[in-house]
């Protein structure tokens, strides 16, 4: 069994990976750090674990732990790994910001590869130290990278994508009030949204003239997923851009085409990104739906610690959507 460790186990990416772990049939949970419950029980946190696990969370870590999963925000998951040295043999996955740009990729010598298996999945079988991607990024590169592969982004590239409140973290904000929040829409950081650094690197690792990437975040009134609209100049059919798609896809196990256009339901709960393709004159209109979580977050954490163990990449993450 591959030992795992949490750190920042009493937030929402946390509370999913527990529950993942919990299930997953070759791993287990050997601690969960929390700053601020050190000897509470897990599910004091995330009550839904009730009578699924009486562990409770630690004020300490196992620095020689298998594989240890980052939930910290931006800027404290450098702090944590600068000021706990974990052993030559441990695995880091780690779910911020911190460590996902080139320029950010190396922690005292050692590199972190980007954790998108979609593109990167050589390179993470290898890998000691996973960024995992943000949960926008992951919605908006599986929606554009098959046409980057191909070289056939337009010269500008619209992105709408729209997220449920649990992407913002479980400490309540002015926008997550549910007074605020329920029954209501809003965008923010127009067109400077930190995500678009991470996207952009990745496009042009296969594209080289990748154009503006308009990205407008839009605040939706749901917990959890994100749906993402992209559209682009194309000048091929309709039958092109999907064959061109379903090439690129042909391998993953968690990226599937639709056929019909796609809803947020359908893959809210699973490690699933769904993508759908459609032209309109010269216009190519690609959507993708994830959930932020899952796919976006703690879901593909344990997609890289699975390839990075050999395992199969499916395994524990055989999840179900609550469709209706
Ligand atoms: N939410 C998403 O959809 C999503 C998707 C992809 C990536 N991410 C990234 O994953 C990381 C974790 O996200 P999250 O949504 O799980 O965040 P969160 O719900 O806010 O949880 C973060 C946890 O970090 C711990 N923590 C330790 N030191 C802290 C400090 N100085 N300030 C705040 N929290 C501190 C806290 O847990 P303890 O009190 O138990 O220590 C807190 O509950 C972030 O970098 C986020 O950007 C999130």
């Amino acid at each position: 069994m591959i030992k795992t460790g949490i750190i920042g186990g009493s937030g929402y990416t946390g509370g999913e990976l527990i529950r993942i772990l919990l299930q997953h049939p070759q791993a287990e949970i050997d601690f969960v750090y929390s700053t601020t419950r050190a000897g509470k029980k897990v599910a004091s946190a995330h009550p839904d674990l009730t009578g699924e696990t009486e562990m409770e969370f630690t004020g300490g870590v196992n620095l020689d732990i298998d594989v240890v999963f980052v939930c910290l925000g931006h800027g404290n998951s450098i702090q944590f790994l600068g000021d706990h040295q974990f052993s030559a043999n441990t695995k880091i996955i780690d779910l911020s910001n911190d460590f996902r740009l080139q320029k950010d990729a190396a922690l005292g010598g050692k590199q972190f590869v980007y954790g998108l298996p979609e593109l990167n999945k050589e390179d993470i079988q290898r890998a000691n130290r996973i960024a995992n991607p943000g949960c926008f990024a992951t919605a908006i590169q599986l929606a554009l990278l098959p046409l980057a592969k191909a070289n056939r982004l337009g010269r500008d590239v619209h992105i709408n994508a729209l997220t449920g409140s649990t992407g913002a973290g479980v400490r309540p904000s002015e926008t997550t009030h549910f007074s605020w929040r329920n029954n209501n829409v809003s965008w923010y950081k127009p067109f400077t949204h930190q995500h678009l650094g991470e996207i952009g690197e990745s496009l042009r690792s296969l594209q080289e003239d990748v154009g503006e990437l308009l990205f407008l975040p839009i605040r939706g009134n749901f917990t959890r997923g994100i749906f993402a609209t992209c559209y682009t100049h194309f000048s091929g059919s309709e039958a092109a851009a999907k064959e061109l798609y379903q090439k690129f896809y042909a391998d993953a196990v968690f990226t599937q085409m639709a056929e019909a256009p796609i809803h947020l339901k359908q893959v809210v709960n699973t490690n699933q990104c769904h993508i759908h393709v459609h032209k309109h004159n010269d216009t190519l209109l690609i959507t993708s739906a994830i959930d932020n979580l899952l796919k976006g977050a703690s879901g593909q954490a344990v997609q890289n610690m699975n390839l990075m163990f050999g395992l199969e990449e499916t395994m524990g993450l055989r999840l179900k959507a609550g469709v209706y």
